[in-house]
């Protein structure tokens, strides 16, 4: 008997997506369905470029069609990612999702989450930009490796850099000294992130990961005032003295009605070369900050050796050794957080389409 075409959509239809766990029919996200004899072939359009639920939407698509009687259907993924609400006066409306990573204190591993998460959606295929906005320590310089002064091509934007693919920009590219303190306040600070935000020619992005000073000062607020924010990610570590500072940056961003997409806990654990695990800093901190903030715990990174002395020398580890545990620790993270923000903005606005077509989904190494 000849394949149906009728049959085939809605048995296709009927596959849920493993993100929004809603139906591909009602996301009308399956698209130029077309059956030759007994294959057939298909488009399927994910929100994130995460590679976990194209293969498993992949694969229940293949076995929905065996199921209604194809030999064989052929699969292509395209993605796009979905976008935050931008506001007429928004400083960068071509950012779709602008991602602050903040902790409650310095020395967490802020800046390493943030270069390393930034790399990870990078390498997953989005369009991803890395904003230091750390003025009273930039670190961005030194962890990916990259000096100069950015220019200006036409007197009015500034050009970010760019390293190992993405958009880079830091204060620390603009001191005049990059070892010097910075002492700005208030108006200062408010017109350096104006300028990163809006004068940098970010162009479209899907992601920009910004490195957030620790704490909840001004940084933080005149970036929630500034924007709509797609959502927070929380980096603590496993012991409970970091745990009080996590919850007032909690609190802050609970105030001020920004998301918390999760917490990323680091140095939670070290392998021995036996593979053994050791709780230097205790356990559960993670758990117990998700808990507060009601997000989920994106994941748990060890303490890696590879970690410090990549990020010294200018290639953050998820460059320089993909395949490490550390660096897988951070893609899984990055892809539970790409899943998390699709999953954020569908419950704030409903998933508002971008204005622009769906890419294709790389082949990941
Ligand atoms: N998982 C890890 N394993 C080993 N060293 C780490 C890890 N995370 C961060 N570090 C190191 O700890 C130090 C502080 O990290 P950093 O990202 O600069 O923290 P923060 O931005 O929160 O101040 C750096 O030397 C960094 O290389
Ligand atoms: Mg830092």
């Amino acid at each position: 008997m000849a394949l149906s075409r009728e049959a085939l959509q809605t048995a296709l239809g009927n596959v849920v997506d493993p993100v929004l766990n809603k139906s591909l029919s009602t996301l009308k996200t399956l698209k130029d369905l077309t059956v030759d004899g007994d294959t057939a072939k298909v488009t399927v359009e994910l929100f994130s470029p995460a590679s976990g639920a194209a293969e498993t939407v992949k694969r229940q698509l293949v076995d929905a069609a065996r199921a209604s009687g194809a030999s064989a259907l052929d699969v292509e993924v395209i993605f796009a990612v979905r976008t935050r609400q931008v506001a007429s006066d928004d400083p960068c409306p071509e950012v779709k999702n602008v991602i602050p990573v903040m902790s409650g204190k310095g020395g967490v591993g802020k800046s390493t989450v943030a270069a390393n998460l930034a790399l990870a959606l990078h390498r997953a295929g989005a369009r991803v930009g890395l904003l230091d906005a750390d003025i009273y320590g930039p670190s961005v310089p030194t962890m990916m490796g990259i000096m100069g002064r950015p220019l200006s091509r036409d007197g009015k934007n500034i050009e970010p850099l760019e390293r190992f693919g993405m958009k880079i920009m830091s204060i620390g590219f603009l001191l005049e000294d990059p070892k010097q303190a910075v002492v700005w306040r208030g108006p200062m600070i408010q017109g350096a992130l104006q300028q990163f935000l809006k004068d940098v020619a970010w162009g479209k992005l899907d992601y920009l990961i910004l490195d957030l000073p620790p704490g909840t000062g001004d940084v933080s607020l005149t970036l929630f005032q500034r924007l709509k924010v797609t959502g927070a990610v929380m980096v603590t570590t496993p012991q409970d003295v970091a745990l009080i500072d996590v919850y007032k940056s909690v609190s802050m961003c609970q105030k001020l009605n920004v998301p918390i997409l999760g917490v990323v806990e680091n140095m939670s654990y070290f392998l021995d070369s036996a593979g053994v695990r050791h709780e230097i800093f205790g356990r559960g901190g993670g758990a117990r900050a998700a808990e507060f903030a009601k997000a989920p715990l994106l994941g748990q990174v060890p303490l890696d050796a590879l970690v410090r002395e990549w990020g010294d020398n200018g290639t953050p580890v998820v460059q320089a050794q993909p395949a490490s545990p550390a660096a897988l620790a951070f893609r899984d993270i990055g892809e539970r957080l790409a899943d998390r923000v699709t999953q954020s903005l569908f419950e704030q606005y409903g998933g508002a389409a971008p204005a622009e077509a769906p890419r294709r989904l790389p082949i990941l190494r």
